[in-house]
């Protein structure tokens, strides 16, 4: 084997790990600026803006079982480690807050629960976790649901739902109407 074949050998390996590395990142740095259309949050009817009645109350940031307003909030969602004010901004209550103070709104939510669950937001951008419909590869428009299309935020745990009876025979005399 000559010297220069052997030089040959080391570098294009390098070389295929430097392009690779740079084609990782930049990868990355699409995904960070991109846009995920959705359709509109599932808000319960009339709720929102927030700011409707927010905006004239003062804020309380007291932990404490709310008995005035929204009762039916239960939270099962790593709660004593937190409180309401750690998701939504107290002052601006019609945006969510994300850990570095940055406001994004609820059109936006999966960037809130890709702070803690990394792994599941990469899957759900990768169209692996949660849905996507739309164009598979290229350019062409997808849609996304967003997380809290399926999950709670206050209680994410995915609801376990009701298996069907299995079918009766066809001659079975239920099956006939
Ligand atoms: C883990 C973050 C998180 C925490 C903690 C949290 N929320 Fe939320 N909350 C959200 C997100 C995200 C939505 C948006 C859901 C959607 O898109 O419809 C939401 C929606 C809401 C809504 C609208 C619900 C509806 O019926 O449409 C209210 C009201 C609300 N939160 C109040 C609270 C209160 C009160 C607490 C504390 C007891 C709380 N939230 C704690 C993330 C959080
Ligand atoms: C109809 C009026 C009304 C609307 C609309 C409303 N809230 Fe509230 N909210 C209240 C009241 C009243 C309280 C205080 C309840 C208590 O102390 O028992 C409250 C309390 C809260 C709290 C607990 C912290 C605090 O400031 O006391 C959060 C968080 C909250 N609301 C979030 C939201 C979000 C997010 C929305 C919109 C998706 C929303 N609210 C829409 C009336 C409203
Ligand atoms: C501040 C960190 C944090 C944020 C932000 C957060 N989560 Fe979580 N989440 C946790 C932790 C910790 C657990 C495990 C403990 C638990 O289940 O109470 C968890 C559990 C879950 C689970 C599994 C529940 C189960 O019992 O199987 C789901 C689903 C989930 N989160 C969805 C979400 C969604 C959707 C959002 C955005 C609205 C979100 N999370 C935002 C920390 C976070
Ligand atoms: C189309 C509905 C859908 C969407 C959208 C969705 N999920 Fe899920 N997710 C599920 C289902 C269904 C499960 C339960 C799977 C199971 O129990 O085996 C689940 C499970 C989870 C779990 C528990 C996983 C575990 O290993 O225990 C977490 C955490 C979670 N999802 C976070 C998220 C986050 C974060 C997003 C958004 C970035 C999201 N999901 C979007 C349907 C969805």
């Amino acid at each position: 084997m000559t010297l220069k074949s052997l030089r040959m050998r080391t570098i294009i390996p390098a070389l295929a790990i430097i392009l690779l590395t740079i084609s990782a990142f930049s990868s990355l740095a699409v995904g960070a600026g991109q846009e995920f259309p959705v359709p509109p949050p599932p808000f319960t009817e009339g709720i929102f803006p927030c700011s409707n009645c927010h905006a004239s109350m003062e804020v309380n940031r007291k932990k404490r079982e709310l008995k005035d307003e929204h009762t039916k909030i239960r939270m099962h969602h790593a709660e004593t480690m937190r409180w309401c004010l750690d998701c939504h901004d107290a002052k601006n209550r019609d945006k969510l807050r994300l850990y570095n103070g940055e406001l994004v709104s609820f059109t936006e939510s999966h960037r809130l629960c890709g702070e803690c669950h990394g792994n599941l937001y990469r899957d759900w951008r990768a169209g692996i976790h949660g849905k996507r419909t739309g164009y598979f590869m290229g350019t062409g428009k997808r849609t996304y649901l967003l997380c809290a299309h399926c999950h709670d935020p206050h209680e994410p745990k995915f609801k376990l739902i009701a298996p069907e009876p299995p079918p009766f025979r066809p001659t079975d005399k239920r099956n006939v109407k």
